[in-house]
Parts: C-alpha cells; structure tokens; sequence
C-alpha cells in the first residue's frame, strides 16, 4: 500500500483530516508515521489512532539524519501538514515530487521563511488584500516555491480578524490536503518543471 509520512508540528487539524479520510475509505494510503519536530497535539492524534510517532529535537546535530533515515525506510510520499522546520537539501534531492506542503495563503504571496501559521493571515489582513486562500505544493529548496498542485481562493471579509480567517481557510486546507494525497496515490498527478497537471 502507498505509504505516507506526515510531519507535524502543531494542533494536527490536517493530519486529522487525512486521517479521518482514510477511516471513511476515501484514501487509500498507510499512514506509516507521524514525525514531529517539538512536542505538540498532533503526536495525540496520532497515538491514539495507532500510528507510529517520533519526537525528533530540532537542537540535535543528527536531527536532519534521523529524518532521512526515517523517511526513506517508510515513505513514499512526505506531508508536511503544519511543520514548522526546514527540510535540508538531502532529503529534498531524495524525495523530488514527494514532499508536499500545505500553506494557508495564495503563493507566491504571504509566503517565504518566517511565513507560517497566525504571521500570514496578521500579514494578509495588514495589506489589505481582498482575497486569500489556501495552497498546496510539492517542496524545493527554496521556501514555499515548489510546483503548486492545488489552491482555493477565499474573500477576506471586512470584518475578519486572524482567528476568523485561519479557521475559514482550515476547513478548504483539509480539502485540499486529502485530495492532494489522494490523487499522488493513484498517480495522477504529473509534473513537468513548475507545472503540475492532474491526469484524468
Ligand atoms: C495550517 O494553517 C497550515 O497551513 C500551516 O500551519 C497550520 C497547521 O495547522 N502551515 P494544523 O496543525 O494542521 O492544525
């Protein structure tokens, strides 16, 4: 069966998201492990769903090794769902087309190092955009730039607030996040340099 690896470093809303789709039989895929980079909410959800965990520490020299070593022994595709910390060229040259992000705002805007969580909606809101959204992409060496496989767009409302606007935007991550994996599993998504099409 098609093995996934989700890193988390948070609450796990997605990772939950990816689990509930494969408890309701849309996908098909094995959640081989979830790895974490701080102790967090998501290493809960795991656990209590039965799958295997690691706490890796961020402060260790070997952390980027132990995460390759735990990668290439049982993923065939990386999610990052949430995980805060940069992967190293290594494990991106490893596992090309395999890693995929989820970003809460339309790249290439409201993005790049130091972009995460609660900051780009405070950036969004702050600029004034009319619109943001949701994005998923396969991973580079450069942040948040890889190929974009999916996005959806969302009003920013004149009354949002961050809170407001993070938990609009959550419920279309999930969306986008299960689909995406869904469709890596069946092999239907090609890529060719940036672009990214989906095969029928
Ligand atoms: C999500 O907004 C994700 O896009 C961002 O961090 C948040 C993580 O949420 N990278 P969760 O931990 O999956 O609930």
């Amino acid at each position: 069966m098609f093995r996934i690896a989700v890193l988390v470093s948070g609450n796990g809303s997605n990772l939950q998201a990816i689990i509930d789709a494969k408890k309701e039989g849309y996908l098909n895929v094995k959640i081989a492990s979830v790895i974490a980079d701080r102790d967090c909410f998501a290493l809960q959800r795991a656990k209590d769903n039965g799958i295997s965990t690691y706490l890796l520490s961020k402060k260790d020299p070997n952390f980027q090794n132990y995460l390759y070593n735990i990668l290439t022994k049982n993923a065939d595709l990386v999610v990052c769902a949430g995980f805060l910390s940069i992967i190293e060229k290594k494990i991106i040259d490893r596992f090309r087309n395999k890693i995929i992000n989820i970003h809460p705002a339309l790249l290439p805007s409201f993005g790049g190092k130091g972009m995460y969580g609660e900051k780009v909606h405070r950036k969004v809101l702050e600029y004034g955009v009319k619109i943001s959204g949701c994005t998923v992409h396969f991973i580079d060496e450069n942040v948040d730039c890889g190929p974009i496989i999916f996005q959806y767009a969302l009003p920013v409302l004149d009354d949002d607030d961050v809170n407001s606007l993070s938990q609009r935007i959550l419920v279309f991550e999930h969306q986008l996040i299960v689909e995406a994996i869904k469709l890596i599993s069946l092999n239907k998504i090609k890529v060719e340099g940036r672009k990214v099409t989906i095969l029928s």
